[in-house]
């Protein structure tokens, strides 16, 4: 009996390390729509024609968006999708992709 308290209290235990705040949780249903085509957190599956933005510096995946955004850069799909974002979940998008591993 002993023994089931503690592997509860360590299933218990895991499950809490593992818990993540509403705010991460959010941002990372943000990033999970670029997955589709930029692969899980940013990074493209090998021979993909889409480029992988995981690890990209967050000025540069910044300046991309807003580009995007604007129409001043040429794209085929992400003038749509950048304008579905607000300016902060863009600056969120960002940082999100900058800080995953290339
Ligand atoms: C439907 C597929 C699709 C989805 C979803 C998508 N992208 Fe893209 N993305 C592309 C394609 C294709 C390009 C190349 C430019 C173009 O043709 O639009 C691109 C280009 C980019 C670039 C430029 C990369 C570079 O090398 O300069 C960035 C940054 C980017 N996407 C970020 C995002 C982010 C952030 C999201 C989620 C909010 C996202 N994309 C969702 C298809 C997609």
């Amino acid at each position: 009996m002993k023994n089931l308290w503690t592997t509860a209290a360590l299933v218990l235990a895991a499950a809490g390390a593992q818990a993540q705040t509403p705010d991460a949780l959010y941002l990372k249903s943000l990033a999970a729509t670029c997955a589709n085509c930029h692969g899980t957190d940013g990074r493209a599956v090998n021979g993909s024609s889409v480029p992988t933005i995981a690890g990209m510096p967050r000025e540069y995946l910044l300046t991309q968006l807003k580009a995007f955004k604007a129409g001043t850069r040429p794209a085929t799909v992400m003038h749509q999708l950048s304008k579905g974002y607000s300016d902060a979940q863009i600056e969120q998008i960002a940082a999100y992709f900058a800080a995953q591993k290339k």
